[in-house]
Protein backbone atom coordinates (compact mmCIF):
# COMPACT_ATOMS: atom_id res chain seq x y z
CA UNK A 1 0.00 0.00 0.00
CA UNK A 2 1.19 3.68 -0.92
CA UNK A 3 2.37 5.89 2.13
CA UNK A 4 -0.74 8.57 2.84
CA UNK A 5 1.19 11.36 0.94
CA UNK A 6 2.27 9.29 -1.65
CA UNK A 7 -1.55 7.74 -2.41
CA UNK A 8 -2.99 12.01 -2.33
CA UNK A 9 -0.15 12.39 -5.30
CA UNK A 10 -1.47 10.31 -7.47
CA UNK A 11 -4.60 11.07 -6.64
CA UNK A 12 -3.79 14.61 -7.13
CA UNK A 13 -2.25 13.65 -10.75
CA UNK A 14 -5.47 11.81 -11.82
CA UNK A 15 -7.69 14.16 -11.17
CA UNK A 16 -5.55 17.17 -12.76
CA UNK A 17 -5.97 14.69 -15.98
CA UNK A 18 -10.00 14.63 -15.81
CA UNK A 19 -11.32 16.60 -18.66
CA UNK A 20 -11.61 19.97 -18.37
CA UNK A 21 -15.08 21.15 -16.50
CA UNK A 22 -15.25 23.97 -19.47
CA UNK A 23 -15.68 21.04 -21.74
CA UNK A 24 -18.08 18.63 -20.16
CA UNK A 25 -15.50 17.12 -17.66
CA UNK A 26 -16.32 16.83 -14.02
CA UNK A 27 -15.44 19.59 -11.65
CA UNK A 28 -12.64 19.61 -9.03
CA UNK A 29 -15.55 21.46 -6.85
CA UNK A 30 -19.19 20.30 -6.75
CA UNK A 31 -20.39 21.44 -4.28
CA UNK A 32 -20.97 25.36 -3.35
CA UNK A 33 -18.35 27.41 -1.65
CA UNK A 34 -20.31 28.97 1.60
CA UNK A 35 -23.26 32.08 1.05
CA UNK A 36 -22.76 35.56 2.04
CA UNK A 37 -24.05 36.75 4.26
CA UNK A 38 -24.35 34.58 7.69
CA UNK A 39 -27.45 35.81 9.51
CA UNK A 40 -27.60 34.33 13.13
CA UNK A 41 -30.92 34.62 15.55
CA UNK A 42 -28.79 37.75 17.47
CA UNK A 43 -29.15 39.87 13.86
CA UNK A 44 -32.90 39.03 13.51
CA UNK A 45 -33.99 39.73 16.81
CA UNK A 46 -31.82 43.25 17.00
CA UNK A 47 -33.45 43.99 13.44
CA UNK A 48 -36.79 43.21 15.27
CA UNK A 49 -36.00 45.50 18.23
CA UNK A 50 -35.54 48.36 16.17
CA UNK A 51 -39.06 47.72 14.01
CA UNK A 52 -41.03 47.80 16.82
CA UNK A 53 -39.26 50.43 18.68
CA UNK A 54 -40.25 52.74 15.84
CA UNK A 55 -37.06 54.78 16.17
CA UNK A 56 -35.73 53.95 12.33
CA UNK A 57 -33.03 56.63 12.57
CA UNK A 58 -29.66 57.88 14.15
CA UNK A 59 -30.26 58.85 17.61
CA UNK A 60 -28.79 59.13 20.42
CA UNK A 61 -27.51 56.18 22.44
CA UNK A 62 -29.52 54.08 19.95
CA UNK A 63 -27.59 51.28 17.83
CA UNK A 64 -25.99 53.48 15.41
CA UNK A 65 -24.27 55.21 18.43
CA UNK A 66 -23.47 52.03 20.34
CA UNK A 67 -22.07 50.39 17.22
CA UNK A 68 -19.64 53.48 17.02
CA UNK A 69 -18.44 53.53 20.46
CA UNK A 70 -16.99 49.79 19.89
CA UNK A 71 -15.80 49.83 16.02
CA UNK A 72 -13.58 53.37 17.74
CA UNK A 73 -12.24 51.18 20.23
CA UNK A 74 -11.43 47.90 18.03
CA UNK A 75 -9.87 50.53 15.31
CA UNK A 76 -7.85 52.40 18.32
CA UNK A 77 -9.09 55.59 17.07
CA UNK A 78 -10.97 58.21 18.88
CA UNK A 79 -13.84 58.57 17.00
CA UNK A 80 -15.91 57.15 14.76
CA UNK A 81 -18.96 57.94 12.29
CA UNK A 82 -21.14 55.78 11.17
CA UNK A 83 -22.13 57.06 7.86
CA UNK A 84 -24.60 55.73 4.85
CA UNK A 85 -22.71 53.58 2.83
CA UNK A 86 -18.48 53.88 2.30
CA UNK A 87 -18.68 55.92 -0.80
CA UNK A 88 -20.13 58.61 1.48
CA UNK A 89 -17.77 58.09 4.28
CA UNK A 90 -14.95 59.11 1.83
CA UNK A 91 -16.92 62.09 0.70
CA UNK A 92 -18.01 63.34 4.64
CA UNK A 93 -13.47 62.75 4.90
CA UNK A 94 -12.78 64.63 2.01
CA UNK A 95 -15.21 67.51 3.12
CA UNK A 96 -14.00 67.38 6.70
CA UNK A 97 -10.35 67.94 5.31
CA UNK A 98 -11.87 70.77 2.88
CA UNK A 99 -10.78 69.91 -0.20
CA UNK A 100 -12.14 70.83 -3.33
CA UNK A 101 -11.75 72.54 -6.96
CA UNK A 102 -7.69 73.02 -7.57
CA UNK A 103 -6.48 70.65 -4.74
CA UNK A 104 -4.88 67.21 -6.03
CA UNK A 105 -5.55 63.73 -4.63
CA UNK A 106 -3.05 61.09 -4.87
CA UNK A 107 -4.79 57.94 -5.26
CA UNK A 108 -3.93 54.46 -6.49
CA UNK A 109 -5.26 52.87 -10.05
CA UNK A 110 -5.74 49.73 -9.02
CA UNK A 111 -8.96 50.46 -6.44
CA UNK A 112 -12.93 50.68 -6.94
CA UNK A 113 -14.37 53.47 -8.57
CA UNK A 114 -15.52 55.25 -5.10
CA UNK A 115 -12.48 56.14 -4.04
CA UNK A 116 -11.63 58.52 -6.87
CA UNK A 117 -15.72 59.22 -7.27
CA UNK A 118 -15.04 60.91 -3.46
CA UNK A 119 -12.31 62.66 -5.21
CA UNK A 120 -14.15 64.10 -8.17
CA UNK A 121 -17.49 65.10 -6.53
CA UNK A 122 -14.87 67.96 -4.94
CA UNK A 123 -14.43 68.20 -8.46
CA UNK A 124 -10.98 68.30 -7.30
CA UNK A 125 -7.33 66.47 -9.32
CA UNK A 126 -7.22 62.72 -8.92
CA UNK A 127 -3.20 62.48 -9.14
CA UNK A 128 -2.64 58.45 -10.10
CA UNK A 129 0.61 56.75 -8.26
CA UNK A 130 1.58 53.39 -10.29
CA UNK A 131 0.80 49.99 -8.45
CA UNK A 132 3.26 47.76 -6.86
CA UNK A 133 2.58 44.60 -8.61
CA UNK A 134 3.70 42.41 -5.84
CA UNK A 135 0.98 43.80 -3.40
CA UNK A 136 -1.34 45.32 -5.34
CA UNK A 137 -0.95 48.52 -3.60
CA UNK A 138 -0.14 51.93 -4.19
CA UNK A 139 3.93 52.03 -5.08
CA UNK A 140 4.38 54.31 -1.99
CA UNK A 141 7.98 54.86 -3.02
CA UNK A 142 6.80 56.85 -6.03
CA UNK A 143 4.52 59.65 -3.95
CA UNK A 144 6.86 61.72 -3.38
CA UNK A 145 7.63 62.58 -7.20
CA UNK A 146 4.01 63.08 -7.75
CA UNK A 147 3.94 65.31 -4.71
CA UNK A 148 3.05 69.71 -5.76
CA UNK A 149 2.16 72.07 -3.93
CA UNK A 150 -1.40 71.94 -4.95
CA UNK A 151 -1.50 68.24 -3.35
CA UNK A 152 -4.17 68.28 -0.39
CA UNK A 153 -4.11 64.82 0.57
CA UNK A 154 -2.92 61.55 -0.32
CA UNK A 155 -5.42 58.67 -0.48
CA UNK A 156 -3.97 54.81 -0.04
CA UNK A 157 -6.36 51.90 -0.13
CA UNK A 158 -5.71 48.98 1.57
CA UNK A 159 -7.12 46.48 -1.13
CA UNK A 160 -8.17 43.55 -0.62
CA UNK A 161 -7.53 43.63 3.03
CA UNK A 162 -3.63 43.94 2.55
CA UNK A 163 -1.71 47.20 4.02
CA UNK A 164 -0.25 49.44 1.84
CA UNK A 165 3.23 51.03 2.71
CA UNK A 166 1.73 53.26 5.88
CA UNK A 167 5.21 53.67 7.09
CA UNK A 168 6.66 55.70 3.62
CA UNK A 169 3.56 56.68 3.18
CA UNK A 170 3.35 58.65 6.67
CA UNK A 171 6.73 59.95 6.70
CA UNK A 172 6.14 61.45 3.46
CA UNK A 173 2.81 63.28 4.09
CA UNK A 174 4.49 63.94 7.51
CA UNK A 175 7.30 66.04 5.26
CA UNK A 176 4.97 67.90 3.29
CA UNK A 177 2.63 68.44 5.46
CA UNK A 178 -0.39 66.93 3.45
CA UNK A 179 -3.15 64.87 5.64
CA UNK A 180 -3.30 61.02 4.93
CA UNK A 181 -7.18 59.47 4.03
CA UNK A 182 -6.86 55.55 4.60
CA UNK A 183 -9.82 53.75 2.39
CA UNK A 184 -9.99 51.23 4.39
CA UNK A 185 -13.38 50.09 2.37
CA UNK A 186 -12.08 46.64 1.84
CA UNK A 187 -9.61 46.18 5.10
CA UNK A 188 -11.64 45.35 8.29
CA UNK A 189 -9.34 44.40 11.38
CA UNK A 190 -6.00 44.61 9.26
CA UNK A 191 -3.51 45.57 10.58
CA UNK A 192 0.35 47.79 10.25
CA UNK A 193 2.72 46.90 12.75
CA UNK A 194 -0.14 45.43 15.35
CA UNK A 195 -2.05 49.19 14.33
CA UNK A 196 -5.81 48.36 12.62
CA UNK A 197 -5.56 50.61 9.63
CA UNK A 198 -7.70 53.50 9.20
CA UNK A 199 -6.19 54.73 12.57
CA UNK A 200 -2.93 55.80 11.46
CA UNK A 201 -3.73 58.16 9.06
CA UNK A 202 -5.45 61.69 9.38
CA UNK A 203 -8.96 59.78 8.98
CA UNK A 204 -10.12 56.50 7.85
CA UNK A 205 -12.82 54.98 5.96
CA UNK A 206 -14.65 51.54 5.91
CA UNK A 207 -17.64 50.29 4.07
CA UNK A 208 -20.15 47.73 4.89
CA UNK A 209 -21.52 47.22 1.63
CA UNK A 210 -22.98 43.64 1.43
CA UNK A 211 -20.07 41.92 0.09
CA UNK A 212 -17.62 43.13 2.90
CA UNK A 213 -16.42 41.68 5.27
CA UNK A 214 -18.55 43.05 7.94
CA UNK A 215 -21.63 43.62 6.63
CA UNK A 216 -25.20 45.47 6.88
CA UNK A 217 -26.19 45.81 3.20
CA UNK A 218 -25.11 49.59 2.81
CA UNK A 219 -22.88 51.38 5.71
CA UNK A 220 -19.83 53.06 5.82
CA UNK A 221 -17.77 55.07 9.10
CA UNK A 222 -14.76 57.53 9.44
CA UNK A 223 -12.54 57.22 12.00
CA UNK A 224 -10.30 59.87 13.50
CA UNK A 225 -8.21 60.74 16.03
CA UNK A 226 -9.00 64.87 15.42
CA UNK A 227 -11.78 66.37 17.44
CA UNK A 228 -11.99 69.21 14.90
CA UNK A 229 -12.01 66.80 12.18
CA UNK A 230 -15.48 64.82 13.54
CA UNK A 231 -17.14 67.98 14.38
CA UNK A 232 -16.68 68.89 10.83
CA UNK A 233 -17.24 65.49 9.51
CA UNK A 234 -20.63 65.08 12.11
CA UNK A 235 -21.82 68.32 10.50
CA UNK A 236 -21.34 67.84 6.96
CA UNK A 237 -23.20 64.29 7.19
CA UNK A 238 -25.53 65.88 8.96
CA UNK A 239 -26.89 68.42 6.31
CA UNK A 240 -24.76 71.43 8.05
CA UNK A 241 -26.37 70.45 11.55
CA UNK A 242 -23.25 69.09 14.28
CA UNK A 243 -24.54 67.41 16.96
CA UNK A 244 -26.23 68.96 20.02
CA UNK A 245 -27.83 72.11 17.79
CA UNK A 246 -30.12 70.36 15.50
CA UNK A 247 -31.07 73.37 14.12
CA UNK A 248 -28.02 75.71 13.95
CA UNK A 249 -27.13 75.54 10.08
CA UNK A 250 -23.05 76.00 10.49
CA UNK A 251 -22.47 75.66 6.92
CA UNK A 252 -22.83 72.55 3.14
CA UNK A 253 -23.68 69.75 3.75
CA UNK A 254 -25.66 66.49 2.80
CA UNK A 255 -27.52 63.70 4.38
CA UNK A 256 -25.55 60.74 4.61
CA UNK A 257 -26.68 59.65 7.73
CA UNK A 258 -26.93 55.52 8.75
CA UNK A 259 -29.96 54.06 9.68
CA UNK A 260 -30.50 52.43 12.82
CA UNK A 261 -31.18 48.99 10.92
CA UNK A 262 -27.89 49.24 9.69
CA UNK A 263 -26.61 49.81 13.13
CA UNK A 264 -28.43 47.10 14.96
CA UNK A 265 -26.70 44.65 12.23
CA UNK A 266 -23.46 45.94 12.27
CA UNK A 267 -23.32 45.44 16.20
CA UNK A 268 -24.55 42.18 15.81
CA UNK A 269 -22.68 41.14 12.92
CA UNK A 270 -19.31 42.15 14.55
CA UNK A 271 -19.90 39.42 17.04
CA UNK A 272 -18.35 37.21 14.31
CA UNK A 273 -15.72 39.37 12.55
CA UNK A 274 -12.80 38.25 14.69
CA UNK A 275 -13.37 34.05 14.33
CA UNK A 276 -14.31 34.85 10.65
CA UNK A 277 -11.27 36.92 10.19
CA UNK A 278 -9.19 34.03 12.09
CA UNK A 279 -10.39 31.50 9.40
CA UNK A 280 -9.69 33.99 6.44
CA UNK A 281 -6.33 34.29 7.19
CA UNK A 282 -5.91 30.17 8.44
CA UNK A 283 -7.21 29.53 4.72
CA UNK A 284 -5.63 32.10 3.04
CA UNK A 285 -2.20 31.07 4.36
CA UNK A 286 -2.87 27.85 3.26
CA UNK A 287 -3.89 28.43 0.30
CA UNK A 288 -0.54 30.70 -0.64
CA UNK A 289 1.56 27.54 0.70
CA UNK A 290 -0.08 25.49 -2.34
CA UNK A 291 -0.30 28.39 -5.11
CA UNK A 292 3.06 29.30 -4.69
CA UNK A 293 4.34 25.89 -6.26
CA UNK A 294 2.40 26.49 -9.11
CA UNK A 295 4.18 28.17 -11.93
CA UNK A 296 3.16 31.34 -13.32
CA UNK A 297 0.74 31.62 -10.48
CA UNK A 298 2.11 34.67 -7.99
CA UNK A 299 0.01 35.06 -4.99
CA UNK A 300 0.04 39.14 -3.51
CA UNK A 301 2.69 39.27 -0.80
CA UNK A 302 2.19 41.55 2.14
CA UNK A 303 4.57 44.15 3.24
CA UNK A 304 6.39 43.25 6.23
CA UNK A 305 4.67 46.08 8.73
CA UNK A 306 1.61 44.37 7.34
CA UNK A 307 1.00 42.59 10.39
CA UNK A 308 -2.74 41.47 9.93
CA UNK A 309 -4.29 40.90 6.22
CA UNK A 310 -8.04 40.96 6.31
CA UNK A 311 -8.35 39.26 2.97
CA UNK A 312 -11.70 40.53 1.55
CA UNK A 313 -10.09 39.44 -1.42
CA UNK A 314 -7.56 36.96 -1.94
CA UNK A 315 -5.60 37.99 -4.82
CA UNK A 316 -2.73 36.87 -7.39
CA UNK A 317 -1.37 37.22 -10.59
CA UNK A 318 -1.59 34.75 -13.67
CA UNK A 319 1.21 34.66 -15.97
CA UNK A 320 -0.90 32.91 -19.65
CA UNK A 321 2.87 31.97 -20.41
CA UNK A 322 2.67 29.21 -17.96
CA UNK A 323 -0.61 27.88 -19.61
CA UNK A 324 0.00 27.96 -23.43
CA UNK A 325 -0.67 31.14 -23.38
CA UNK A 326 -4.33 31.46 -22.54
CA UNK A 327 -5.86 35.00 -22.34
CA UNK A 328 -6.59 35.33 -18.35
CA UNK A 329 -10.76 35.60 -19.41
CA UNK A 330 -10.35 32.22 -20.99
CA UNK A 331 -8.57 30.70 -17.36
CA UNK A 332 -11.19 32.40 -15.23
CA UNK A 333 -14.02 30.47 -17.45
CA UNK A 334 -12.80 27.20 -17.13
CA UNK A 335 -11.56 28.13 -13.27
CA UNK A 336 -15.26 28.57 -12.90
CA UNK A 337 -16.05 25.86 -14.61
CA UNK A 338 -14.49 23.68 -12.37
CA UNK A 339 -16.59 25.18 -9.56
CA UNK A 340 -13.77 28.13 -7.99
CA UNK A 341 -15.72 31.28 -7.85
CA UNK A 342 -13.22 33.97 -9.28
CA UNK A 343 -12.96 37.58 -10.84
CA UNK A 344 -10.58 39.44 -13.04
CA UNK A 345 -10.13 42.08 -10.79
CA UNK A 346 -9.90 45.94 -11.79
CA UNK A 347 -9.57 47.43 -14.94
CA UNK A 348 -7.06 50.67 -15.14
CA UNK A 349 -8.90 53.46 -13.33
CA UNK A 350 -6.58 56.12 -15.01
CA UNK A 351 -7.22 55.51 -18.69
CA UNK A 352 -10.90 54.71 -17.81
CA UNK A 353 -13.08 56.70 -20.62
CA UNK A 354 -15.64 57.74 -17.80
CA UNK A 355 -12.69 59.75 -15.60
CA UNK A 356 -11.84 61.15 -19.17
CA UNK A 357 -14.98 62.33 -19.61
CA UNK A 358 -15.54 64.17 -16.60
CA UNK A 359 -12.26 65.64 -16.98
CA UNK A 360 -13.54 66.72 -20.44
CA UNK A 361 -17.01 68.16 -18.47
CA UNK A 362 -18.72 71.48 -17.57
CA UNK A 363 -17.82 71.72 -13.97
CA UNK A 364 -13.69 70.28 -15.04
CA UNK A 365 -13.47 72.70 -17.94
CA UNK A 366 -14.79 75.74 -15.74
CA UNK A 367 -12.42 75.65 -12.76
CA UNK A 368 -9.37 74.48 -14.66
CA UNK A 369 -7.28 75.22 -18.27
CA UNK A 370 -6.77 72.85 -21.19
CA UNK A 371 -3.19 72.96 -20.14
CA UNK A 372 -3.63 72.29 -16.42
CA UNK A 373 -6.29 69.07 -17.86
CA UNK A 374 -3.89 68.24 -20.54
CA UNK A 375 -0.50 67.93 -17.60
CA UNK A 376 -2.93 65.23 -15.29
CA UNK A 377 -3.32 63.01 -18.09
CA UNK A 378 0.14 63.10 -19.00
CA UNK A 379 0.99 62.54 -15.41
CA UNK A 380 -1.36 60.08 -14.28
CA UNK A 381 0.71 56.73 -16.65
CA UNK A 382 0.63 53.99 -14.79
CA UNK A 383 2.38 51.08 -16.72
CA UNK A 384 3.09 48.46 -13.93
CA UNK A 385 -0.60 49.11 -12.89
CA UNK A 386 -1.78 48.05 -16.54
CA UNK A 387 0.24 44.92 -16.49
CA UNK A 388 -1.24 44.31 -13.18
CA UNK A 389 -4.49 44.77 -14.10
CA UNK A 390 -3.84 42.20 -16.99
CA UNK A 391 -2.67 39.13 -14.62
CA UNK A 392 -4.84 39.83 -11.54
CA UNK A 393 -6.92 37.35 -10.33
CA UNK A 394 -9.20 37.86 -7.24
CA UNK A 395 -11.26 34.56 -4.57
CA UNK A 396 -13.64 36.71 -2.91
CA UNK A 397 -13.62 36.02 1.02
CA UNK A 398 -16.61 33.90 1.49
CA UNK A 399 -14.57 31.23 -0.70
CA UNK A 400 -11.94 31.76 2.70
CA UNK A 401 -14.68 30.69 4.78
CA UNK A 402 -14.65 27.25 3.69
CA UNK A 403 -12.33 24.24 4.91
CA UNK A 404 -8.95 23.42 4.46
CA UNK A 405 -9.77 20.87 1.65
CA UNK A 406 -11.91 23.74 -0.33
CA UNK A 407 -8.34 25.50 -0.39
CA UNK A 408 -7.10 21.93 -2.05
CA UNK A 409 -9.57 22.25 -4.42
CA UNK A 410 -8.85 25.64 -5.15
CA UNK A 411 -5.02 24.62 -6.30
CA UNK A 412 -6.21 21.36 -7.66
CA UNK A 413 -8.47 23.65 -10.36
CA UNK A 414 -5.64 25.66 -11.33
CA UNK A 415 -3.36 22.16 -12.14
CA UNK A 416 -5.56 21.17 -13.55
CA UNK A 417 -6.10 23.96 -15.66
CA UNK A 418 -2.78 24.45 -16.30
CA UNK A 419 -1.99 21.31 -17.57
CA UNK A 420 -4.74 20.58 -19.78
CA UNK A 421 -4.04 25.03 -21.08
CA UNK A 422 -3.02 23.20 -24.96
CA UNK A 423 -6.43 21.75 -24.93
CA UNK A 424 -7.77 25.66 -23.66
CA UNK A 425 -7.29 27.32 -26.97
CA UNK A 426 -8.49 24.35 -29.26
C1 LIG B 1 -11.79 50.44 -2.05
C2 LIG B 1 -13.21 50.88 -1.89
N1 LIG B 1 -13.46 52.16 -1.65
C3 LIG B 1 -14.72 52.61 -1.48
C4 LIG B 1 -15.81 51.77 -1.56
C5 LIG B 1 -17.18 52.33 -1.46
O1 LIG B 1 -17.99 51.75 -0.51
P1 LIG B 1 -19.57 51.61 -0.71
O2 LIG B 1 -19.83 50.61 -1.77
O3 LIG B 1 -20.03 51.17 0.65
O4 LIG B 1 -20.08 52.96 -1.05
C6 LIG B 1 -15.60 50.41 -1.78
C7 LIG B 1 -16.73 49.45 -1.80
O5 LIG B 1 -17.04 48.75 -2.65
C8 LIG B 1 -14.27 49.95 -1.97
O6 LIG B 1 -14.02 48.67 -2.24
Amino acid sequence: MLPRAAAATVLRAAATDEKLALYGGPKVRGTPFPSWPIVGSNDEQAWMTVLRKGRWNRTAGNYTQQFEERWARIIGAKYCLATANGTAALIVALNALDIGPGDEVIVPPYTFNATINAVLMQHALPVFVDSDPETFQIDAGKIEAAITKRTACIMPVHLGGNAADMDTILAVAKKHNVPVLEDACQAHLAEWKGRKVSGLGDLGCFSFQASKNLNSGEGGAVLTNNEDLIHRARGFHNNGNPYGSPFAYSGAGCNLRMTDFQGALLLEQLTRLEAQSQIRARNANHLTGQLKEIEGITPARQYEGCTRNAYHLYMFRYNREHFHNAPKPLFLKALAAEGIPCYGGYTPLNKSTALASTLNGKAYRYIYSAKELADLNDRNHCPKNDQLCEEGVWIPQTALLADTESMDHIAQAIRKIQKQSAKLLG
